[in-house]
């Protein structure tokens, strides 16, 4: 038996909801690969059908399934007041008819209305999600378990779902993304020298690292940091790739190599610069695609200037993973506007 298919059996043995539903799309970005001289393939998990779409559908397929298997009746979770994955957690209570309660944090501390109010925010009171607000998510783990720990004393039955709903279990959602890349990927008869990705939380990472190492092994996974260092985030991401391992019972390879660029995520996280803003811009002008300023953009930047640079190792085509995010750009207006003047 074909490993990948052995990981795909192994996948099929967790409960699962079907949110994402379809194959997200695999598409040449042709003006692009025109501009930069060399192809430039995108994979849509942006296009993931429930409320704007993003990755986090993928891990809460799993997590979201667990939650009903245990009677939950409240999904618990916590982000920015901008995130995605706190507007897809709240969208998939609200189709499964439970309660979603979530501690926002404001990282970068700003005053401006529209990253306040608009964007995902906004989403999260359409979908009745309730908002508290917190000063800092520094000790993320231990505020939810007690944020849980008060909703249950209140009657209701909470299941936390990790920030950007990165644990193993989450991040199971990333490997079956993987295996469905591979399939593409060899359907159309490409061979990738690279996938480049935000890396966040990292459960997108680690499953897609883990997947493709198995699946695609000729090919580059890098993690475009956007919140830190490689040494602060490659921890992260091994240690995602070793839990999921472990809950599948599969080997990582020997030659797994976690690769990171940190180079494109400052000011920090939550605050685009001007290379992020540009590539934001330039997907939009050139092929219509809306990039994100917290994740997809910096990711993108990271891509554009790597190809510039001859970065990568391999000269074949390079495949960007978009993860979602295009709601937050309503709450960068300011940021976008004073960009393109
Ligand atoms: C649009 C988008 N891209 C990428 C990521 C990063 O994914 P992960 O947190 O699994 O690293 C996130 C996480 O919130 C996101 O919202």
């Amino acid at each position: 038996m074909k490993i990948s298919d052995r990981i795909a059996d192994r996948i099929a043995s967790f409960p699962r909801l079907d949110l994402v539903g379809a194959v997200t799309p695999l598409q040449k970005l042709d003006r692009l690969s025109r501009m930069l001289g060399r192809d430039v393939y995108i994979k849509r998990d942006d296009t993931t059908p429930l409320a704007f779409g993003g990755n986090k559908l993928r891990k809460l397929e799993f997590l979201a399934a667990d939650a009903l298997r245990r009677g939950a009746d409240t999904l618990v979770t916590a982000g920015a007041i901008q995130s995605n994955h706190v507007r897809q957690t709240a969208a998939v209570a609200a189709r499964l008819g439970l309660r979603c309660h979530a501690l926002l944090e404001n990282p970068t501390g700003t005053a401006d209305v529209d990253y306040l109010h608009s964007g995902n925010r906004l989403l999260l009171d359409l979908f009745d999600a309730h908002g508290e607000p917190v000063a800092t998510l520094d000790n993320a783990d231990a505020q939810l378990q007690s944020l849980a720990e008060r909703l249950h004393g209140d009657g209701y039955k909470p299941y936390i779902v990790p920030i950007g709903g990165s644990n193993p279990l989450g991040a199971l959602g990333y490997v079956h993304a993987g295996l469905e890349l591979a399939q593409q990927a060899e359907a159309m008869g490409i061979s990738f020298s690279a996938v480049v990705l935000a890396s966040g939380s990292a459960g997108t990472h680690g499953g897609l690292a883990l997947a493709l190492a198995h699946a695609m092994p000729d090919t580059q996974v890098i993690g475009v940091t956007v919140s830190r260092t490689v040494e602060a985030q490659a921890p992260k991401v091994t240690g995602l790739i070793d839990g999921t391992a472990d809950l599948l019972d599969v080997e990582v390879p020997a030659d797994l190599r976690v690769e990171l660029w940190d180079e494109y995520f400052l000011p920090r996280y939550g605050e685009p610069d001007q290379a992020a803003l540009d590539a934001i811009r330039l997907l939009a002008r050139t092929e219509g695609v809306l990039l994100d300023p917290v994740y997809t953009g910096k990711a993108m930047a990271g891509l554009l200037d790597g190809a510039k640079r001859k970065r990568f190792d391999g000269d074949g085509p390079l495949l960007f993973l978009h993860t979602g995010g295009a709601p937050a750009l309503f709450a960068y207006r300011d940021s976008l506007q004073a960009a393109s003047r």
